[in-house]
């Protein structure tokens, strides 16, 4: 049937119509809020680059937290900023460190939510680096024991799921190992597996104080050209034990969501990072865009990619938008 028998404009006519062929819905269910943790009390450092975003002390993370909760919101990932750094990023595993109390607090006051703790490094080494850095190189397998480390302390602190970010080769394996010999068997770990090496990254880092001090990222994240590569970081991540899979970031990267829906069966995370929103929350502050629209689209797209979840920092905005 072509024109003029079929005329598609026909189901887009009224709301209700269009409601009713929707294909892709958005549910606060999909989100998953990034926290920034920071030492001290009643701290609310706002996060320039990120309107709206704030390095958070435990007890007011515990209250933005909880606002999420109460929206509909499932889970937090958690980031920590930590007093001190060194060239062994002690304070990522140590059982004081700032996700590790974060943790605790947010599981005793809110048992119900997901707290996914961040795995990596790069904050906590005083070069920035996701792992052990060696003269100019990143030691991959001595940084594995490292990350595994960290994980467990998370897990112990009462993470209900550990994410790490680091894309060094075997740890996703080595913190499954980690975990099951502790009684962690039950601790899902939710893989950065395609991360890409991003610009996009860049209001992150200087939230999170983790910018490398020297040179980049390139021999450990992904180049942004390629897309093999990400099937195949993929599967080995799943052979290694993952149980979700993330893409990072998600908006200049929407092919491979899809691909890695299409060709993978299980759950896919995107992660929504931070130079994404930031570009919105400018251009709305310019008068540019209709920031709440551009946000509800934006998500929608990353969803109807194939994303069964997305870390977002409109997390709070757009559960607000859903529930009206
Ligand atoms: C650290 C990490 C980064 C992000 C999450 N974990 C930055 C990086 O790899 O340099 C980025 C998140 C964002 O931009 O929102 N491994
Ligand atoms: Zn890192």
């Amino acid at each position: 049937m072509l024109f003029p028998e079929y005329r598609p404009r026909r189901l887009r006519q009224n709301e209700a119509f269009r409601r009713m062929i929707r294909e892709t819905t958005l549910s606060t269910d999909d989100f998953i809020l990034p926290l920034f943790a920071i030492g001290g009390k009643e701290v609310k450092n706002p996060i320039e680059s990120m309107p709206g975003q704030y390095q958070l002390s435990v007890d007011n993370l515990v209250e933005t937290a909880r606002e999420a909760f109460n929206l509909g919101i499932p889970a937090v990932m958690l980031f920590g900023i930590p007093d001190k750094k060194d060239p062994l990023a002690t304070s990522a595993y140590a059982n004081d460190g700032i996700v590790q109390r974060a943790t605790r607090a947010l599981k005793k006051k809110m048992p119900d939510l997901v707290v996914i703790t961040d795995v990596c490094l790069c904050q906590y080494m005083d070069h920035g680096h996701c792992g052990i850095v060696e003269g100019h190189t990143i030691n991959n397998d001595a940084t594995l024991d490292l990350l595994a480390r960290t994980a467990l302390s998370h897990a112990k602190a009462g993470a209900d799921m550990v994410a790490p970010s680091d894309m060094m080769d075997g740890r996703v394996g080595e913190i499954r190992n980690a975990l099951d010999e502790n009684d962690f068997s039950n601790t899902p770990i939710m893989s950065y597996a395609a991360k890409y090496c991003s610009s996009y990254y860049g209001p992150f880092r200087s939230a999170a104080h983790s910018a490398p001090k020297f040179g980049d990222r390139r021999t450990y994240q992904m180049d942004p050209a390629n897309s093999l590569e990400a099937l195949r970081e993929v599967t080995l991540d799943i052979e290694e034990g993952a149980d979700i899979i993330m893409v990072k970031p998600a908006l200049p990267y929407l092919d491979i969501i899809y691909r890695i829906r299409t060709e993978i069966n299980l759950p896919v995370a995107a992660y929504n990072v931070s130079g994404e929103y930031a570009m919105i929350k400018a251009a709305e502050k310019m008068g540019w865009i209709d920031g709440k629209k551009v946000m509800m689209e934006t998500l929608t797209s990353i969803k109807r990619a194939g994303a069964d979840m997305i870390l977002t920092y409109f997390a709070v905005d757009a559960a607000k938008e859903l529930n009206g």
